[in-house]
């Protein structure tokens, strides 16, 4: 009698949990961390990333303006907490990111005396700063993305004070200077909307410019923040196909789903514009309804499957659960967004088992 009541509890404990998604992956898994993460003050976030993932990049601690926040000042103990993680927990830790205009602080695009940069100090600048940290964590940063968003959206070279006191050969030049500091580091270019085939296509001319130089570049990483409905998975498609074609390995760096709608005015808005922005798409204050949640986890399906269909080297989610997502404060701050796997709690979410099952699935194809 009694086991006829058993059974069913037996069953339900015995029920195979998801394996982890590093177990099923056939490519590199992982999430960004943030600095309390690393410092394992975040049990939650850390019980996810621990069992789920093998390799981890820093939000922002090894950005310059948090790194090397003034001329001979370093701060190095965050980003050695991050490094120290990654390793303890046997993954592949990324460095990100070397040569960027953004987050980067303003002493270093100033010109000595308050004149206008010029070349000579800017290289001076790039070289020291990446001999610094590049060299800190040689061996233990497995790869760097050595430029972030060099091109602007129809592929030219974006105008940046690095183009500008340097010249188009910066990008080169860190790419360079990365190698030398850590010859055994992956190195990489990342950058958005490369789905966009201007861009895309003039990441493509930009790495083998530099593969034509002699220069190491592992991947082109796209950091997929993308949105619920675009871009059209035929873009993506068409994109990871290209990098392929290329013979450049695409890597998938920053991957979120944004859930709410969005305005194309909302990039660039100001302060005022962002309120009434907020106003309108601030859609889900108090939880995310079924039917978006399935929506979400087809789409995080859909965008796996074309990262199986064509290799992939990593993917990388930005953020571990939607409770720390960078998504709530941009691109309009003070909004509840969801675009990751696992809920503010660390519940998984339909998405992550979406993901599971495309990863499960395709096992001994
Ligand atoms: C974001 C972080 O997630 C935020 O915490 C920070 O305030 C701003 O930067 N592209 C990148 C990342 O390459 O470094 C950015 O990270 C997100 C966009």
């Amino acid at each position: 009698m009694s086991s006829l009541f058993l059974l069913p509890c037996a069953a339900a404990a015995l029920a195979p949990e998801t394996p982890p998604l590093k177990s099923i992956a056939p490519f590199r898994i992982g999430a960004a961390i943030n600095r309390t993460q690393s410092a394992d003050g975040d049990p939650v976030a850390t019980a996810i990333v621990t069992r789920q993932f093998n390799t981890v990049t820093a939000e922002n601690d090894l950005k310059w303006e948090k790194v090397h926040p003034g001329p001979n000042r370093y701060d190095f103990e965050p980003s050695d907490r991050y490094v120290d993680f990654g390793t303890r927990n046997g993954m592949f830790v990324v460095g990100h990111v070397l040569v960027w205009h953004q987050q980067t602080p303003a002493w270093v695009f100033a010109g000595e005396g308050g004149g206008k940069l010029d070349r000579e100090t800017a290289l001076g600048r790039m070289k020291e700063h990446i001999a610094a940290v590049v060299g800190r964590y040689k061996g233990r940063i497995g790869g760097w993305d050595v430029v972030n968003e060099a091109l602007e959206e129809d592929g030219s070279l974006r105008t940046t004070p690095w183009l500008e006191a340097i010249g188009e050969d910066y990008i080169a030049k860190a790419f360079e200077l990365a190698h030398d500091a850590d010859p055994s580091a992956e190195l990489y270019y990342n950058d958005y909307n490369l789905w966009k085939p201007a861009k895309r296509d003039a990441a493509i001319r930009l790495v083998q410019a530099l593969k034509a130089k002699g220069l190491r570049v592992d991947g082109i990483g796209e950091q997929a923040h993308w949105g619920i409905d675009d871009p059209p998975l035929e873009a993506i498609d068409a994109e990871l196909a290209a990098f392929r074609a290329s013979g450049t390995t695409p890597l998938v760096t920053e991957l979120d789903v944004d859930v709410l709608p969005r305005d194309p005015d909302m990039w660039g808005a100001d302060l005022a514009k962002k309120a009434k922005i907020r106003a309108t798409t601030n859609v889900y204050p108090d939880g995310l309804p079924d039917a978006v949640q399935q929506k979400l986890a087809r789409r995080y399906a859909d965008v796996f499957g074309l990262f199986l269909k064509h290799g992939v080297g990593r993917v990388t989610f930005w953020g571990v659960t939607d409770a720390t997502t960078w998504l709530d404060d941009f691109p309009v701050p003070g909004r509840v967004n969801y675009p990751l796997l696992w809920d503010r709690k660390g519940r998984e979410k339909p998405a992550f088992e979406a993901v599971a099952d495309v990863l499960e699935k395709n096992i001994g194809r």
